[in-house]
């Protein structure tokens, strides 16, 4: 049943770039699968405007018509100062509800600066929304944890108007939520929507035992729902994917035979050595610290593997800010010293690539790989495990994956693993190396008929069917 609310989507981050005129589509599942919807839906997206000289802009708006080549619907792109931006996206976004989402407790870092620029961004985008309002018929969906509280701010405006938060991170059981200083705020916040969607049944059992202890809300467990000051809110887990189709048509591109004789003979890799694939943004939630020491392990126990097995680490940077900056230190340390002390003439144990790698080669790189590593200490979802999956056209790699990532708790045919067990994971390291083709072709198939069948537009399609109903 096609959408027939007029879409007001809202996000940190843009889905266009605009840098230096030119305008392009981002990359990322998320935009990809909601720009056809606003096309159709001729909507408005609004998110902040990224760009270093627009900064003395703060406060104000622009409208730009996209896509370039056939307009259809409306960026609206909200400028933040500077001091805004860090309070707000740098601050208490990532330096503070990042680290406590993911039950990183000693990351946790609070000033109130970052709690009053978040209430103020918040605002911000709620007036933005608000203007755009002409008729009931609109309906207004919230992306992710830098917009807690921007739905009560719509409603004190506009308080018939519909609107839904998707929460893109884990929502943590109440012991770690109460660290929060602002935590009823940032309930009220949250319980102003109509409908909110998490990643996993237990993050809205997390939210919904939240809601009843600090609130005291009456919590429907078994319909998912939460009453709250008169106020009605559903509470769904809706599990995001990946563009299974466009993954997998990147990956059976014709230059793939070239693309992996390059790598061997650009990397060292020897002709018949295996190759083991992480791919993640420079964050320590991914575990990426933990991985290595399985790497360190594994040589040390297993040196019959040397020469014969290369992992490659694709590493994102991201949030310029700490303690994303020393984690990048740490890694590029340690990775440093495992191929010194592993390492055999040319070959190095670990290549690292420090950059975004486009797509499509990124799609070939899945393709190429015999394993996946995540080793996620804790992650909403993990997409790098159904992009691996979408990717494994020839369906013979295994995909070694953290129990704590969401993806776990979804994907059949995943070989689990405990991070935190480090001499657990270098034994099953081995033996997913020594596994025969049969097992691997197997577990690949299952997982790939799951992904195919539950893509990104599956998870937009469910999401605004049940926006339909409230
Ligand atoms: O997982 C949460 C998330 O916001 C994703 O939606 C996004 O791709 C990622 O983190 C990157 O974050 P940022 O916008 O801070 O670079």
């Amino acid at each position: 049943m096609p959408f027939k609310r007029r879409l007001i989507l809202v996000s940190n981050r843009e889905p266009y770039s605009f840098k230096k005129g030119k305008v392009e589509l981002s990359a990322g599942g998320l935009v990809t699968a909601l720009d056809p919807v606003m096309q159709r839906t001729r909507g408005i997206w609004v998110a902040w405007g990224s760009g270093e000289k627009e900064r003395d802009r703060a406060g104000k708006a622009e409208k730009v018509r996209v896509p370039p080549q056939k307009p259809a619907y409306t960026v609206k792109r909200v400028w933040l100062s500077h001091k805004q931006l860090e309070n707000y996206y740098h601050g208490y976004s990532n330096r503070f509800l990042w680290p406590l989402c993911h039950i990183v407790l000693d990351r946790v870092y609070l000033k109130r600066a970052y709690w009053n620029d978040y209430k103020k961004v918040n605002r911000i985008f709620a007036d933005a929304i608000v203007e755009e309002v002409r008729s009931k018929k609109a309906v207004v969906w919230l992306q992710d944890y830098h917009l807690a509280v921007c739905a009560r701010y719509i409603k004190e405006k506009k308080p018939w108007l519909a609107t839904t938060i998707f929460w893109h991170i884990p929502w943590p059981p109440y012991d770690v939520f109460r660290v929060c200083p602002q935590r009823r705020e940032i309930l009220e916040g949250m319980l102003a929507n109509d409908l909110i969607g998490f990643q996993l049944d237990s993050f809205s059992r997390h939210f919904m035992d939240c809601a009843s202890i600090e609130l005291g809300a009456d919590i429907g467990l078994r319909e998912g729902v939460i009453y709250y000051k008169g106020h009605v809110t559903k509470v769904r887990d809706f599990p995001i994917s990946v563009n299974f189709n466009w993954f997998e048509k990147c990956a059976l591109s014709k230059r793939i035979k070239k693309f992996l004789e390059g790598i061997r003979k650009t990397r060292n890799l020897p002709a018949d050595g295996k190759i083991g694939l992480g791919v993640d943004r420079l964050d320590y939630t991914k575990g990426l610290m933990k991985r290595l020491e399985i790497m360190d392990l594994f040589f040390s126990k297993y040196p019959r593997f040397r020469k014969k097995f290369t992992f490659i680490q694709v590493a994102v940077p991201t949030r310029k800010v700490e303690p994303f900056l020393s984690y990048r230190n740490r890694v590029e340390k340690r990775i440093d010293y495992i191929n010194r002390k592993h390492g055999r003439q040319e070959w190095v144990p670990i290549i690292y690539i420090e950059t975004k790698l486009d797509q499509k080669k990124l799609a070939m790189l899945y393709r190429i790989a015999d394993i996946a590593l995540i080793s996620s200490v804790y992650d909403g979802m993990n997409l790098v495990a159904k992009e691996f999956i979408a990717s494994q056209v020839d369906e013979d790699g295994v995909l070694l994956l953290s129990e704590f990532a969401g993806a776990a708790e979804e994907i059949p045919g995943a070989t689990l693993i405990n991070p935190y067990d480090i001499e657990g994971c270098a034994d099953i390291l081995r033996s997913a190396l020594e596994r025969p083709l049969e097992d691997r072709r197997h577990d690949m198939h299952m997982a790939r008929n799951f992904v195919r069948g539950n893509d990104i537009f599956k998870w937009v399609d469910n999401i605004l069917a049940e926006m339909e109903t409230i």
